[in-house]
């Protein structure tokens, strides 16, 4: 079936690093404003912003303390309100973040729930009482851990209780058994949708239900002591009647596009219980396994470790998941989000090949089958911060990671760690010019500046035709092309060569045609054969390239778009 949102391409915002307006050194929803006219001419016609609703900003707004209103650091619901009036008269659609698994713990439910056993909110989280270990000590209910480092317990004293936390302390986990609770978040969810957005990305959507024994997993334990077993409150049973529920009261009044984070370890066929065109909830799933494919996650703390990328793991990762999605459903493709580290560090080069590398990734991200999801700054191929020192980190997984850590670790190791994995890297502010504090603000910004804004901004690379904004807006006019949208769109997906260790190249066919996207992932000449037939080149990220039948060499970070055999000149 054909839809709209096959057919946009996404871009994420983090709005509080994305453009200030007024000068407080954090971005804004005016801020966005200002900047659809250039989103518009890259090409991107899907924002999905992260969340925006007020919170006190624990874990950058996925903490929501009222579900109702625009967070004031970012505007008012007028701005929001501009600014969707702004998108859809550009032609372009807009989805907003809505966190259904927990609230923040300065949310008004939290505060009564965690003073009043007896007020109906304390069932909307989810309570057990402690136990006491071998040796007299308290212990929480279940040793699992929770996803930032630490229990998936916090004890609170006025009701002698711990309560779930799989992220932090600061975000307690929702009760989605209680039907009160359910309610609520429906209107929430409505109440959003009647704003005139065109749907959401659904966070954490995959932890909704608990295993409700609150046993003990059996599994071996982290360093700290706690047990990662994250089947304790994945994808359980329970969970698709929720989002049942919300398909039925709410997403299907409309033709909008709810797309759920699912993360790791889910498999294709979990996936598809979300998202099967016949009988799923939401549209699409964020899944994650080819996220970390060069190993630079479970390095961990080795400062002897050269990250490096397995080609074919990847490769075949993102093929896996296209042909397992391609007969009943469909998937978001990406690089990365605000919880990764920026693509150009991680699987390019940025230094010696920094524009080959990242116009390779993006070749190769854009002409996939699915829904391509740029990250704000990716399209100049922004970089980690290689100067940051460990002041400079703010995210919370990383300060829980580093207040277990210190001590045990030496500090240049854990410098050397967070510089290369941690959340920070994707969120400081975008860079716009070689203004001071990157055009991002007029004055000095809550997040540090990573320093290369100088050399790598949007203003630079908007005046260069051989920049990767400039490389990216051309992949987006083929792909967006009348001609060559429904092979870029709708097309089959296969690997061509798919055992060879350095290039990336895959087959796009509809009835007519037949395009090979070849990347070479590495800064070494990489040889394909291509078929002995006419050849056309529709796009290359080096400017003389000159594919043609047989052997060809790539050269480091080459990629070609290649149409395949005379069928399409004849037309
Ligand atoms: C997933 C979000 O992408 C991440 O940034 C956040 O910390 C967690 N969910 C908790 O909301």
């Amino acid at each position: 079936m054909k839809t709209w949102w096959k057919e946009a391409v996404g871009y994420q915002i983090v709005p509080q690093t994305f453009c200030d307006s007024n000068g407080d050194g954090i971005g804004d929803l005016r801020g966005i404003v200002q900047k659809l006219d250039v989103l518009q001419e890259l090409g991107v016609d899907l924002l999905w912003l992260g969340p925006i609703f007020r919170s006190p900003m624990a874990d950058d707004g996925y903490d929501v303390s009222d579900y109702r209103s625009v967070n004031p650091l970012l505007g008012t619901m007028e701005d929001l309100q501009e600014l969707i009036r702004q998108v859809h008269a550009r032609g372009m659609r807009i989805i907003l973040d809505l966190v259904l698994n927990h609230t923040s713990d300065q949310h008004p439910w939290f505060q009564k729930a965690r003073k009043d056993r007896s007020a109906p909110e304390h069932d909307y989280y989810l309570w057990q009482k402690g136990r006491i270990g071998a040796h007299g000590e308290p212990l929480p209910p279940t040793n699992w851990a929770s996803f930032f480092s630490d229990s998936a317990w916090c004890y609170n004293e006025a009701t002698d209780e711990y309560f779930l936390k799989i992220f932090s302390d600061k975000m307690p986990d929702l009760n989605w058994s209680n039907p009160a609770l359910r309610q609520e978040m429906k209107a929430i969810a409505r109440f959003w949708l009647d704003q005139g957005i065109d749907g959401f990305r659904i966070d954490a959507a995959a932890h909704l239900a608990k295993k409700r024994d609150w046993q003990d997993s059996p599994l071996p334990p982290d360093a700290q002591g706690w047990v990662p077993d994250w089947s304790q409150f994945s994808n359980l049973p329970e969970l698709f009647g929720y989002l049942d529920e919300l398909k039925r009261e709410v997403f299907d009044q409309g033709d909008w596009v709810m797309i759920g984070e699912v993360g790791g370890g889910a498999s294709v066929q979990t996936a598809l219980n979300y998202v099967d065109e016949q009988s799923g909830a939401l549209n699409m799933v964020f899944t994650m396994d080819h996220c970390w494919a060069n190993g630079i996650h479970a390095s961990q703390l080795s400062l002897s470790h050269q990250a490096r990328i397995d080609v074919v793991a990847l490769k075949k990762t993102f093929a896996h998941w296209i042909e397992g999605m391609s007969e009943r459903a469909w998937l978001p493709v990406y690089w990365l989000n605000h919880d990764h580290p920026r693509v150009v560090s991680q699987y390019g080069d940025p230094h010696r090949y920094h524009r080959e590398s990242a116009t390779m990734l993006e070749q190769t991200l854009l002409l996939m089958r699915g829904t391509p999801f740029l990250y704000n700054g990716e399209e100049i191929g922004m970089t980690n911060d290689e100067q940051a020192q460990l002041e400079d980190f703010h995210d919370v997984w990383v300060k829980n990671m580093m207040a277990s850590l210190r001590g045990r670790v030496d500090d240049a190791a854990l410098l050397d760690h967070f510089r290369r994995t941690s959340r920070d890297n994707a969120r400081s502010p975008m860079q716009w010019s070689d203004q001071p504090y990157a055009g991002f603000s007029t004055v000095p910004p809550k997040r540090r500046v990573n320093p290369n804004y100088i050399r790598i901004n949007v203003q630079a690379q908007r005046q260069d035709p051989h920049s990767i904004w400039r490389h990216v807006q051309r992949t987006l006019a083929l792909r967006k092309d009348p001609a060559w949208r429904d092979l870029f769109v709708y097309g089959s997906f296969q690997l061509v060569e798919a055992e060879h260790p350095q290039l990336f190249a895959y087959c796009r066919r509809d009835e007519r045609r037949e395009v090979w996207v070849i990347s070479n992932f590495t800064a070494q000449p990489a040889s394909i054969r291509l078929p002995q037939c006419s050849l056309r080149c529709l796009l290359a990220n080096y400017p003389d390239s000159d594919p043609h039948p047989g052997d060809n060499l790539l050269r480091p970070y080459e990629s070609l778009a290649v149409l395949i055999g005379a069928k399409e000149k004849q037309q």
